[in-house]
């Protein structure tokens, strides 16, 4: 097998986190060294129980990963959550079973990025699926950071379509505008001085929102997972949709695929007209795996922070009238039937084998 590759994953674990999560643990060419938690889509406490309770069910405790607590607030803004979107705790309709050996680290997440990063210089990826707080602090603690990470990949932004929080900002950036600004601005110095600098990919929702999970996915997973046929149809049935049932409830990890996607559906039926869900970070860390599944255009990108419509806003600027050099490289498109049908098949594999 060629070479895993060591990630770092930064989550502010609501349900497509959770996704994001299993899917690492299900990636034989990646080794997870660490996650660090920060707040976002839920308080940080819950987004650390909900990253420690995804990390048991994934039946990986012989992965030694380290659960690193992080930011509890963005730099300059005040916190706020969306458990409109991920549910009152973060994970939908679904639960999570009381966490076993595994407990957070002593270390706090920036500290432990810098540490790790010193460790195994250019050798680590780094993928913030949440607000950039933790990776602004780190920034401040080791400013070489660029160089000393093999690359940053970061869900958030939207670089040519309309937000998903305001008209013209994402989520990830919105919770934290400064953060965002400030990692990006270090990134463009960074390739001011080593125009060598690998340039982060940025998977917005640009790309992100082309791949959506539907019920029919979720019977698919639970059929790779050997769930009972009737069971995993009923999932795709109008009459009892999205309802675990039999073999499906039996396995733990598949209950909380299905419970907690249900509650996204509903979500998504309602802010965005379709009964299934974008799974934006799962797709990012897929991308990440594996770069053939996006197309990527490098540009300079700041973040508006002031006030008004356009707070949160990444601003691309594809004329190059700035004259600034590119700073990220944007996934414009992606592949998303080949990443659905691999997520089924990951996850899917991971829950037949642990969560049965
Ligand atoms: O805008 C989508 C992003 O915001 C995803 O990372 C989701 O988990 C939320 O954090
Ligand atoms: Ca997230």
């Amino acid at each position: 097998m060629t070479e895993r590759l060591p990630v770092i994953l930064d989550v502010d674990t609501g349900i497509d986190d959770a996704l994001a999560l299993l899917y690492a643990c299900a990636s034989p060419e990646l080794e997870l060294i660490a996650v660090t938690c920060v707040a976002g889509n839920v308080s940080l406490a819950q987004v650390a129980r909900n990253t420690l309770g995804v990390l048991e069910l994934a039946g990986r405790a012989d992965v030694p990963v380290a659960v690193a607590l992080g930011a509890d607030r963005p730099l300059v803004k005040p916190l706020r959550t969306t458990e409109e979107t991920h549910g009152p705790h973060g994970i939908g309709h679904a639960a999570l079973p009381a966490t076993g050996q595994r407990e957070v680290a002593s270390v706090g997440a920036a500290q432990l990025i810098v540490d790790v990063a010193r460790r195994r210089p250019g050798e680590v990826q780094l993928i913030t699926l949440g607000p950039m707080t933790n990776l602004a602090a780190a920034l401040d603690l080791e400013p070489r950071l660029p160089s000393l990470l093999r690359g940053w990949t970061f869900m958030g932004g939207a670089f040519r379509v309309p937000g998903n929080t305001t008209p013209t900002s994402e989520w990830n950036v919105f919770v934290d505008p400064d953060a965002a600004k400030a990692c990006l601005a270090v990134w463009a110095a960074s390739v001011g001085a080593d125009p060598g600098t690998r340039l982060p990919l940025g998977m917005g929702l640009d790309v992100t929102e082309s791949a959506r999970v539907m019920p029919a996915d979720v019977a698919r997973l639970t059929r790779r997972a050997g769930a009972a046929e009737e069971d995993a149809a009923a999932l795709a049935d109008p009459s009892t949709l999205m309802q675990s049932g039999g073999s499906v409830a039996a396995s733990p990890a598949l209950r909380f695929v299905v419970d907690s996607l249900r509650f996204y559906f509903e979500f998504h039926a309602q802010y965005d007209g379709f009964y299934g869900a974008f799974i934006h970070d799962p797709f990012t860390l897929a991308a990440t795996l594996d770069p053939s599944l996006v197309r990527c255009e490098p540009v300079f990108v700041d973040v508006e922070v002031g006030p008004g419509l356009a707070h949160g806003m990444t601003v691309a600027d594809w004329r190059g009238i700035t004259g600034r050099a590119p700073n990220i490289a944007v996934a414009t498109s992606g592949d998303a039937a080949t990443f659905l049908d691999r997520l089924i098949d990951r996850i899917g594999g991971l829950a037949g084998v642990s969560g049965s």
